[in-house]
């Protein structure tokens, strides 16, 4: 069992993610996202905070009414879950090198400016649930 363990974080290793070794895997909220581009990489949109979020784990970010928000990827809503999607808020990377990219409610903002369409859908893998 513990050979076993130690094998998957090898392998884990073997695959660059030996940097991530500190963080956490969280639950999907979901199998499948919509993005602009197959890889993810192109911003989807601005968004306007119309009111509050208070993040409830690490997957999520916090948002405060009248925040502009980059969107990344649009998960699509499963079961009864919610609607989610990643960004990060506007500005914020200039404080934190890396900017925190994180899901909040789609029903809590509106989208001020399309940069591409989302009709890409990508499966969602580990690394888009991991928290630092
Ligand atoms: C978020 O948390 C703050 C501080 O605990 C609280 O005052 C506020 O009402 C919360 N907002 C929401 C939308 O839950
Ligand atoms: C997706 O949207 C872009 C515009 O952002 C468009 O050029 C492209 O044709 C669209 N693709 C599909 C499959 O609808």
């Amino acid at each position: 069992m513990t050979q076993r363990v130690y094998l998957v974080l090898l392998l884990l290793c073997l695959s660059l993610m030996c940097p991530l070794a500190t963080g956490i895997f969280m639950d999907k909220l979901s199998s499948k996202k919509l993005c602009a581009d197959d890889d993810c990489v192109y911003t989807i949109s601005l968004a306007r905070a119309e009111e509050d979020y208070n993040a409830s784990d690490c997957r999520f970010i916090n948002i405060r009414k009248g925040q502009l928000i980059y969107v990344y990827s649009k998960l699509v809503k499963e079961k009864d879950s919610g609607e989610f999607w990643a960004g990060s808020v506007y500005g914020e990377q200039y404080e934190d090198h890396m900017g925190t990219v994180g899901y909040f409610p789609s029903s809590l903002v509106s989208e001020q400016h399309i940069y591409q369409e989302a009709n890409k859908t990508v499966p969602t893998t580990d690394i888009d649930f991991f928290c630092e």
